[in-house]
């Protein structure tokens, strides 16, 4: 498939490589394309250009910016480019007050997601919440003791949520499909849980998994 990559930070690095990886054309769209020059040199292959590019080029797309800019971006991207595509949203309503003995501060509210704020204002996209509970450093085929983690997914569009389970098992996940964009009320504040660790111990290299009963 061709990627259309929103974002130029860490995690849309990482996803450009693992799409890359995976046998995906990618294209990344950002404000400034010099600066993933580098970047670019070292991955064959993939195109940069603005957001509007990467949003017209990819058939899905991944929206992998600050919080606070995401629907800037998306405005950016143009709402006719976002129609009838998937999106998978990557991105945490992240404050720009710091952490609190080490528990990040949302932007949004308990009933209330960034996702469905995106949703809302873009109706004929499909968003689904994927990837915003782990670092970047483990978002591609990580390797667990215990077995291959879980991603917590959401969104309102069934055959989306069923595309994104299909990158995400590529990638190496279990899938918990937890159905519509409300849910990301739920799934957001996994970040806050994960980054906990890290505020406090310095410890990043975990990830969440979902178990069953037998
Ligand atoms: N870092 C992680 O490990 C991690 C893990 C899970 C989820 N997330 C979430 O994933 C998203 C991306 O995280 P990140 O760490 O890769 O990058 P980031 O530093 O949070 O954001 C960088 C990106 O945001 C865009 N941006 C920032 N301010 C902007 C503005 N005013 N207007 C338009 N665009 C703006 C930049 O666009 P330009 O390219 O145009 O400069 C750049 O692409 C965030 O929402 C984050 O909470 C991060």
């Amino acid at each position: 498939m061709k990627i259309g990559i929103l974002g130029s930070g860490g995690v849309a690095q990482t996803l450009a490589a693992g799409f890359l990886k995976h046998g995906h054309a990618v294209v990344m769209g950002t404000r400034s394309p010099d600066t993933l020059a580098a970047f670019a040199a070292e991955h064959p292959g993939l195109a940069v250009g603005s957001v509007a590019d990467a949003a017209g080029a990819g058939e899905l797309l991944v929206l992998a910016v600050k919080g606070r800019a995401a629907v800037d971006v998306l405005r950016a991207a143009g709402a006719t480019r976002l129609a009838g595509k998937t999106v998978i949203d990557t991105t945490n309503p992240m404050a720009d007050t710091p952490p609190v003995n080490g528990v990040a501060q949302f932007f949004t509210g308990p009933n209330d997601s960034l996702l469905e704020r995106l949703q809302g204002e873009f109706p004929a996209a499909n968003l689904v919440k994927a990837f915003n509970s782990v670092g970047a450093a483990s978002m591609v085929n990580p390797q667990f003791a215990g077995g291959p983690p879980t991603m917590f997914i959401a969104g309102n569009d069934v055959a989306a949520r069923a595309e994104v389970s299909g990158i995400l098992a590529q990638f190496g996940w279990e899938v918990a499909d937890m159905g519509r964009a409300e849910a990301a009320r739920a799934i957001e504040p996994l970040a806050m849980l994960w980054c906990i660790p890290g505020f406090a111990n310095n410890q990043w290299g975990h990830a969440f998994k979902l178990l069953h009963k037998a």
